[in-house]
């Protein structure tokens, strides 16, 4: 596992990405990600809500050449588990890792603050996502049916997957 932060390691380039812990300033920029990334968009008081409740960890992906957020993940550690509220990367930005490494750092996190578990839930659906947290070690717990209905023709179910790391 990595560090909550650190860059891609690779040599110099524009594209170079780092990953931090965000604060209040980076609410706004996290809301447009997330609003352009799901059906349900939250309000820029919504993220704030869900980014100060107790245990909330929250990770900004930024360009190192200009600072442009280009993804972000929003978690909350519980006693000894953490769960995923919110993991996107802006669409011009997938498939480059970054997503991943916001997930590792994640992990990293809430490991320190003695988390010993990270549990989520995914659309059933989603092709993407689900191959990201499976290749992650995420094994679907449960399953709840129709949770996803906003923004979508016929509900979906949500996997419930669950990552151990001790
Ligand atoms: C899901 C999401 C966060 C992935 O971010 P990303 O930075 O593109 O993902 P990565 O480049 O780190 O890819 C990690 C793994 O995800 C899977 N993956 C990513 N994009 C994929 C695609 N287009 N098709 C199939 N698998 C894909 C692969 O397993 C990939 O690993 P690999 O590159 O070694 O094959 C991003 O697609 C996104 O923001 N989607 C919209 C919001 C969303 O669905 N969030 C998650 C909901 S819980």
């Amino acid at each position: 596992m990595t560090g909550a932060t650190g860059s891609a390691g690779c040599a110099p380039d524009g594209d170079a990405v780092r990953i931090r812990p965000a604060t209040a300033d980076d609410h706004a920029a996290i809301a447009g990600l997330q609003g352009t990334s799901f059906p349900d968009r939250w309000s820029l008081d919504s993220v704030r809500r869900i980014a100060t409740l107790a245990g909330a960890v929250v990770l900004l992906a930024e360009r190192e050449a200009d600072g442009r957020p280009v993804g972000y993940l929003i978690g909350q550690v519980v006693t000894d588990e953490a769960e995923v509220h919110s993991l996107a990367v802006a669409a011009t930005a997938r498939r480059r890792g970054i997503g991943r490494r916001l997930l590792t750092a994640f992990e990293a996190t809430v490991a320190g603050l003695g988390a010993g578990s990270v549990v989520l839930e995914v659309a059933s659906d989603d092709p993407v996502a689900t191959t990201l947290y499976e290749s992650a070690g995420y094994e679907v717990v449960a399953r709840r049916p129709g949770y996803y209905r906003i923004g979508r023709p016929q509900p979906v179910d949500a996997e419930v997957r669950r990552r151990s790391f001790r």
